[in-house]
Formats: structure tokens, C-alpha cells, sequence
């Protein structure tokens, strides 16, 4: 090869394959574009001091953060989240519109497996057991091979993400409903949102009743529960969800998609199988969706929660064990107890 053409090769590697990405900008929300250009100028000016940007955020309202930990997160969550969750952390990642159900939108700070009550904020440990053991039946993945220290920094870049995006919807209701940015709205606003982060962890609840070992005796009671608590309206009498109703796929959830009732028998519990995972689910209902919190319901009959956990895993396991459903109700064996949760 001629010198002037090696010159030229090196030349268009220059300008082709090796330039650096442009440095990633957070998305607005449509409501803060829909802002009058008044409005949206102190908004934009606020979200930028307080969370800075994709590369170098800051954590809202402790601005004393551990930076290196949040590059950490930031690293691991550019090469292993953003293609579903996006760079902004509104769940709009350059895959995400192919993916169902919806990876999740951080903005709104709302989260679905929780030990804590419907409505309340999730722990920090709750987002760190989702992550690590990914969301079986949806396209997030389990992440538990990666470090401990990885998966701890992503999660706190999520969470940078998830006060950015509260901050942002925040301010653009009380600024919008004021028609003027108030001296005070900002620190207000931050306090809001720190408050409910703060009081998850006087939030978490632990069973009324101590876990039974389950037998054939549960799994017949919890059947009975199932179809007399309502679960049947919305799940089937059969559990798996094919009822009329909820495969018109016409119940939105709080992201604004229509999602349905889980089909029970699936064998891919989406929060998990241990009893304690699905007597979170039955106790506090699952956040943004219209899966009801049973607390109130069953307060006076503690030992129904357990009757229904042991349902519901007889009911998980069937699929699994390669068992042709017959539709209708689903006979509870016998005798045995209950297939061993994941
Ligand atoms: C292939 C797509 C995909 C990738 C990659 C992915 N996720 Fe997800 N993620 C999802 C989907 C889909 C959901 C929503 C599932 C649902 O609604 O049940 C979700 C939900 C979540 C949630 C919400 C859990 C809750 O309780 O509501 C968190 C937190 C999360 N992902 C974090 C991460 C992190 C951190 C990474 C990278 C380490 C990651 N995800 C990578 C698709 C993905
Ligand atoms: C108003 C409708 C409705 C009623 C009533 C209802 N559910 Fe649900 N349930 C849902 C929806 C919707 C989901 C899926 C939520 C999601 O992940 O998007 C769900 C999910 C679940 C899950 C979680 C499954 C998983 O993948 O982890 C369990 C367990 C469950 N329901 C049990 C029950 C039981 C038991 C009852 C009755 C005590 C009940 N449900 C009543 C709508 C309902």
C-alpha cells in the first residue's frame, strides 16, 4: 500500500470509527416541555444544580454522595441497563419499545416489589434483591454474578435517577398549579420527596403470623379464599388470568400501559417465590398496578394470607411439573404439600 493511502486510512479511522460518543443529556419530560418557556427556564436551572447530569450526577439532597461510587453505578449501568431503562431512566431505552411489560420508568419513584406498604417508597435493599435476581417472566435480567459492590453502586445510580425524574414531575405540578416559580418551592419540594424515602424504613412490615409448614389442609383453604377474596375476578377461578375481562388488557398501569392480571400458574412469579415474596404481594398489593393490597381485607384472618401463599404456590407449580391444564377450577392434590418455591 502507497504511503498516501495508508495516510488516508488513518485519516478516516480518525474520523469514523474512533470519535467519542456525545456525552449523554437527561430527556425532559413532556410535562416540563409542555411548561411555558418562563416556567420551564428556573426548572431546568434547579434539576441541573441539584442532579447535574447523566455522566456526573448528584444525588438530590445529599450533595456529599460518594462520587466514585456513582461512577461505579454509572458504569455498570451504561454497559448493562441502559438499552431498556435509557439514559435518563424513563425506561426508554433504544429496545425498550419491543419489551412487554415496559422496562421500568425510574421518573415516577414508583417501584413494585416492596417490603414496605402500597403507595410507600421501596427500600433500598428491596431494589438490590430485584436486581440481583432479575424479574423472572419480564426481560430483566438476574445480575447476581456481577460483584456485590456493582450491583450496590448501580442501584444507587438508579436511585439518582429515580429522585432526578421526582424531583423534575415535583416541580413542574407545584410551579404549573402556582403559575410561577415560588421562592421556597424548591427546598419544599426537596423535603417532600426526602421525607418519603426516609420514613420506608419505619414502613416495612413483617408477617401478622408466623409461616406455617404448608399442607394439603392450607392448600384446600386457600383455594376457598381465592375464590371468595376476589382474587378469582381479576385472576380466573383457574388462576392463570383468562378470564373475559382481563384479556381485554383494558387495566392501565400507573406508567400509563395496559398490563394484566399475572397468570398465577405460569411458573414465573415475577416478585419472586419464596413465601414471603408472594405474602408481600397478597399483603400490600403490588405498586402501580391494580394488584389490591389484601391488609385491610384479611386483618382479622391473618392465617388466610398464609392459605393463600400456599394456593398460589400449588397453583405456580403446576405448569412446571409439565401438567396439561383442564380449564375450570384447579383440584388441589390431594395429599402432598406444596412443590418446593424456587
Ligand atoms: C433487557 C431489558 C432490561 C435490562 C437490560 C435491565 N432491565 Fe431492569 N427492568 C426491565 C423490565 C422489563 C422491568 C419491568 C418488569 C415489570 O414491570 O415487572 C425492569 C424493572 C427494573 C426495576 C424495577 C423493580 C421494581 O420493583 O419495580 C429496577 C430497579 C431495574 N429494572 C433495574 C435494572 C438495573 C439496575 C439494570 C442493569 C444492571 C437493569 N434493570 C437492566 C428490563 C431490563
Ligand atoms: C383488581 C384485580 C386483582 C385482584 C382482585 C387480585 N389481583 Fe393479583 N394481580 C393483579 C395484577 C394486575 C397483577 C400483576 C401486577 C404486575 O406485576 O404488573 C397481579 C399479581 C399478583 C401476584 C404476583 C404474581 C407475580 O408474578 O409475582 C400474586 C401472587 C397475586 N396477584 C395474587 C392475588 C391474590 C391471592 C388475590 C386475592 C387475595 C389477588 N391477586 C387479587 C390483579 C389482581
Amino acid at each position: 500500500m502507497s504511503r498516501d493511502w495508508m495516510l488516508l486510512a488513518v485519516c478516516l479511522l480518525g474520523f469514523s470509527g474512533c470519535h467519542r460518543a456525545p456525552e449523554p443529556e437527561f430527556t425532559n419530560s413532556a410535562e416540563l416541555q409542555a411548561l411555558k418557556p418562563e416556567l420551564q427556564a428556573p426548572v431546568l436551572k434547579a434539576l441541573g444544580e441539584q442532579c447535574a447530569t447523566p455522566s456526573h450526577p448528584k444525588m438530590l439532597w445529599r450533595p456529599a454522595f460518594d462520587t466514585a461510587h456513582l461512577q461505579r453505578g454509572l458504569a455498570v449501568y451504561r454497559k448493562r441497563c441502559v438499552q431498556c431503562h435509557g439514559d435518563s431512566g424513563d425506561g426508554n431505552g433504544p429496545v425498550a419499545g419491543s419489551l412487554y411489560p415496559r422496562p421500568r420508568d425510574y421518573r415516577k419513584g414508583i417501584f413494585k416489589f416492596a417490603s414496605t406498604p402500597y403507595g410507600a417508597k421501596p427500600l433500598r435493599t428491596d431494589l438490590i434483591r430485584t436486581v440481583s435476581r432479575g424479574i423472572s417472566g419480564t426481560s430483566m435480567p438476574a445480575f447476581h454474578l456481577l460483584p456485590n459492590a456493582d450491583i450496590e453502586a448501580v442501584v444507587d445510580y438508579v436511585l439518582a435517577l429515580t429522585h432526578r425524574g421526582e424531583l423534575e414531575s415535583q416541580l413542574v405540578l407545584e410551579v404549573g398549579s402556582a403559575d410561577a416559580y415560588e421562592e421556597d418551592v424548591l427546598t419544599e419540594t426537596i423535603d417532600t420527596i426526602k421525607g418519603r424515602w426516609e420514613q420506608a424504613a419505619q414502613q416495612v412490615y413483617y408477617p401478622l403470623t408466623i409461616e406455617p409448614v404448608f399442607t394439603a389442609e392450607h392448600i384446600i383453604a386457600g383455594k376457598a379464599a381465592f375464590l371468595s377474596k376476589g382474587c378469582a375476578q381479576c385472576h380466573g377461578a383457574d388462576g392463570r388470568g383468562q378470564t373475559p375481562e382481563n384479556l381485554k388488557g383494558d387495566r392501565k398501569d400507573a406508567w400509563g400501559y395496559s398490563t394484566r392480571a399475572a397468570d398465577l400458574t405460569s411458573g414465573m412469579l415475577r416478585g419472586g417465590g419464596r413465601p414471603i415474596d408472594l405474602y408481600r404481594r397478597i399483603y400490600s398489593g403490588i405498586n402501580g398496578t391494580p394488584m389490591p393490597a389484601f391488609n385491610n381485607v384479611l386483618k382479622d384472618e391473618p392465617d388466610t394470607i398464609w392459605n393463600l401463599v400456599a394456593y398460589v404456590l400449588h397453583v405456580s407449580g403446576r405448569r412446571r411439573t409439565g401438567e396439561i391444564l383442564p380449564t375450570g377450577d384447579i383440584a388441589p392434590y390431594i395429599t402432598g404439600v406444596v412443590p418446593a418455591a424456587k
